[in-house]
């Protein structure tokens, strides 16, 4: 039997910065953690311009998204196919790579 994996890489770009983060955990928490995503308001749509990213590699392994974070997805411009919030997004089991979009 394969060992389970523990924590998993998120990496962000464009520094390339790299965090490591237990399965389960949103994005959000693991960029706050690393110093790079700083504005938040805990998912109460109220950021979603500094909540939004591309997710680069490794979607299929993020949550799916909720009709909730679909229709917030739909009020921001420049949104597409790669778009998630930070916050609503969490790790699986594969490394997963995010372009910021707002700066800390
Ligand atoms: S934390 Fe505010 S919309 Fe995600």
């Amino acid at each position: 039997m394969s060992q389970a994996t523990t924590t998993v890489t998120l990496t962000a770009m464009p520094s390339g910065t790299t965090v490591e983060a237990e399965p389960g955990t949103t994005l959000l928490d693991a960029l706050r953690r690393a110093g790079l995503m700083k504005h938040e308001c805990d998912g109460g749509a109220r950021c979603v311009n500094l909540c939004h990213l591309f997710v680069l590699e490794g979607r299929k392994s993020l949550s799916k998204i909720q009709r909730e974070e679909n229709e917030k997805l739909d009020t921001i411009v420049g949104a597409s196919s790669k778009s998630r919030l930070a916050c609503q997004a969490k790790l699986g089991e594969e490394p997963v790579t995010v372009e910021l979009l707002s700066f800390v």
